[in-house]
């Protein structure tokens, strides 16, 4: 039920984090996984070599063409993941012309030019899987996060009207919103021990999340063990969001 043998995954943003245990699930499930990263093609294998996943792709989402230069690599998929995102932590007021555009466009703009670019492969084959990683902040912004929260929120939307055009063609399109996860992007806003305390009495489970809770979720949506799901947005936050 929650085998991937036979299929292809590509899952951006997979050379640490959340990205790198979804492909490491991916893989250990029978898939053929393509790691991707910003640039560094020796950071993709590294990652590549130590979960087992096949094959390395590497286009910066902040670049035009990024969409156009992926496809070139790896092909079209069975299995798409949108997990890497640009975030900035700047109060409101401050953040910049140039942070609010990065934002949009590697959390919106290329993500959508990515599902664009790979969904043609799956309408041929009347099978895919497309699962965007959005944001408990998508129910609750962080102050310092305004833009961030406002792409996941875009992107969250997409979600549910691709899920419902799509799925005659047998895609379903799903969203992940991870709360707190140790990974190497918070690594250093949590070592603050008073933040850190802060920010765990606002989980009700009381700890972050791993990277593994979020690949989980993720194979649920990605293999027949949830076939018949379909424009979800599946919360992965200790009970954060309420
Ligand atoms: N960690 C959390 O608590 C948390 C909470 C809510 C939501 N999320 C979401 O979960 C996802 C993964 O987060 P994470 O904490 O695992 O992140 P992370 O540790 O910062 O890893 C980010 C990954 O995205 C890639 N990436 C960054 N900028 C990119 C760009 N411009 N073009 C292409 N790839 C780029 C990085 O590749 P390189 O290494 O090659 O640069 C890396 O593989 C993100 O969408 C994030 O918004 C995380």
């Amino acid at each position: 039920m929650f085998s991937l043998k036979g299929k292809t995954a590509l899952v951006t943003g997979s050379t640490q984090g959340i990205g790198k245990e979804i492909a490491r699930c991916f893989a250990e499930h029978g898939a053929k996984v393509y790691v991707h990263g910003s640039s560094s093609i020796e950071k993709c294998q590294r990652a590549a070599d130590e979960i087992g996943a096949a094959a390395v792709a590497v286009a910066n989402l902040l670049q035009d063409g990024c969409a156009d230069k992926l496809y070139r690599q790896t092909g079209g998929v069975d299995i798409l993941v949108l997990n890497a995102s640009v975030q900035y932590r700047v109060p409101w007021h401050e953040i910049t012309s140039a942070e609010f555009d990065e934002q949009m466009k590697a959390n919106v703009k290329s993500n959508f030019e990515l599902i664009q670019k790979y969904v043609p492969h799956m309408q041929t084959q009347k099978w895919g899987k497309i699962v965007t990683v959005g944001s408990v902040q998508q129910y609750r912004p962080h102050k310092d996060m305004a833009i961030y929260a406002a792409t996941k929120a875009a992107q969250m939307s997409l979600v549910t009207n691709l899920a419902k055009q799509l799925a005659p063609d047998g895609i379903t399109v799903n969203n992940i919103a991870p709360g707190v996860i140790a990974t190497p992007r918070n690594e250093e806003v949590l070592s603050d021990v008073e933040y850190r305390e802060k920010v765990l009495n606002a989980i009700p489970l009381g700890v972050e999340g791993d990277s593994a809770d979020c690949a989980g979720a993720a194979l649920l949506l990605c293999s027949d063990a949830g076939r018949y799901i379909t424009g979800i947005d599946l919360i992965v936050d200790g009970g954060m969001h309420l």
